[in-house]
């Protein structure tokens, strides 16, 4: 079934919030069943995909890599080359559309590894919407390249101090903020997760991804065996596999975060390990790694997108009736994902998006050469420059980010001045 029944997918899913979330979640829901019917909205957004994001994005035969690895077809969905650089822009941007026509001038989003506040800034910028976005504090010194990108765009980006200060923190704060002003502000949760209506609303506006493969893939007559996604709370891929969820092929492969073992705290596998249990969290039942007191247990992932101790509700109903499988890639096969795919395909992979490109890595081989595999690249890997130089070319980056030091505090003020001139 593609759609919840009623916000549930089975056992999962659900509205699990406090009263004061009620009204604004109905609301929600109404406005967005309203709007998918609505032929003007659709036409609306449908523009704005084409000519903001740039879709539809290309399926590229990756030739050289099917030669090497010797199996299956390898096709790769660049989902990367969407405006802001990843697939988080799909569910920005018609969110966004949504809270405009609900008459709401401001907007809040939670991030972690910041992808989604940069998308959501640029979307507010882009619609004339007032934008905050919730980071955990850990998390805003972590990133800071990604909160200088959403201040450009004009967004607030407010540090939250509560708790472990990291994703899960920054969603608290976001629902208290949505409570307290819930006629003006429309909260755009950043995954298919969090309490009904959300998970549809997510998968719908990510569901362009799959609809756009399917197509491309008719169009050249391709026999697909298998489509392969990476998972963190789960909006690539639902978006990705949704056309596809009702048939019975091709298989549909989620690739979680394998971190650096199998240990507690060494990886966030929710779904294709034996420690993730059923909790409520965030508004909504699902798979979570949890400790006996029902608090999130630590996660690991070198991708700072796929490290949420929960999952998607539908993607957890999914996973446990068979139509979805779940498998995990460590740290260091997505490094080599992101090695082989660029210098054999020209494509630099997002840390996360390379998960899934390790298990294209593996699964080829084993299939047919008239078969074929397609494999979302959810985003590219320029922002992960940070996480790829250091164990790449560790010593030459230490030495330039010295370098970099070094001239900065020298240099500030007539660099800044001079970068202010040319600005003008
Ligand atoms: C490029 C990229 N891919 C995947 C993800 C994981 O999120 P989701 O599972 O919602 O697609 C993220 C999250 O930030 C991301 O930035």
């Amino acid at each position: 079934m593609t759609h919840s029944d009623n916000g549930f997918f089975d056992r999962f899913g659900g509205k699990y919030v406090a009263e004061v979330l009620r009204r604004p979640l109905d609301e929600l829901e109404i406005a967005f069943k309203e709007a998918v019917k609505d032929s003007a909205f659709m036409s609306e957004l449908e523009t704005i995909q084409r000519d903001y994001i740039g879709r539809e994005t290309p399926l590229l035969f990756a030739e050289t890599a099917t030669r090497l690895l010797g199996g299956a077809q390898i096709y790769i969905k660049l989902e990367g080359l969407a405006n802001t650089g990843a697939h988080k822009i799909n569910n920005a941007i018609g969110q966004c559309l949504l809270a405009r026509r609900m008459g709401k001038k401001r907007i809040i989003a939670e991030t972690g590894a910041g992808q989604h506040g940069v998308a959501t800034a640029a979307a507010c910028a882009k619609l004339g919407l007032d934008c905050t976005v919730y980071m955990g504090e850990v998390d805003v010194r972590r990133q800071q390249p990604n909160v200088a990108a959403m201040e450009l765009y004009g967004a607030k980006v407010h540090p939250v101090t509560s708790g472990s200060r990291t994703l899960k923190d920054a969603v608290n704060e976001a629902m208290r903020d949505w409570a307290a002003n819930p006629d003006t502000t429309h909260y755009v949760l950043g995954s298919a997760l969090g309490p009904a209506p959300f998970p549809d609303i997510v998968r719908e506006f990510q569901s362009v991804i799959g609809r756009e493969v399917e197509r491309q893939a008719a169009e050249r007559k391709l026999d697909v065996a298998a489509m392969i996604a990476c998972v963190g709370g789960g909006s690539n891929s639902i978006g990705f596999f949704s056309p596809f969820i009702d048939k019975k092929e091709p298989r549909l492969i989620g690739v979680e975060a394998g971190g650096i073992g199998d240990g507690i705290g060494e990886n966030a596998v929710r779904m294709s390990g034996m420690a993730a249990r059923d909790g409520i969290m965030h508004g909504y039942k699902s798979r979570f790694l949890l400790d006996e007191d029902g608090q999130a247990l630590p996660t690991r992932s070198i991708s700072a997108g796929l490290d949420y101790c929960g999952i998607g509700p539908q993607l957890a109903d999914l996973g446990q009736k068979g139509r979805i499988e779940f498998t995990c890639a460590r740290d260091k096969e997505a490094l080599e994902a992101v090695k082989f795919f660029a210098r054999n395909e020209g494509v630099l992979f997002a840390m996360e998006s390379a998960h899934a490109g390790a298990e294209a890595i593996r699964l080829a081989p084993t299939l047919p050469k008239d078969k074929a595999i397609i494999v979302n690249m959810s985003g590219r890997g320029d922002k992960d420059v940070f996480i790829t130089c250091p164990v790449f070319r560790r010593s030459e980056w230490i030495e330039f980010l010295h370098a970099e030091i070094e001239r900065l505090e020298s240099d500030t003020e007539i660099h800044n001045a001079k970068i202010m001139e040319a600005s003008k």
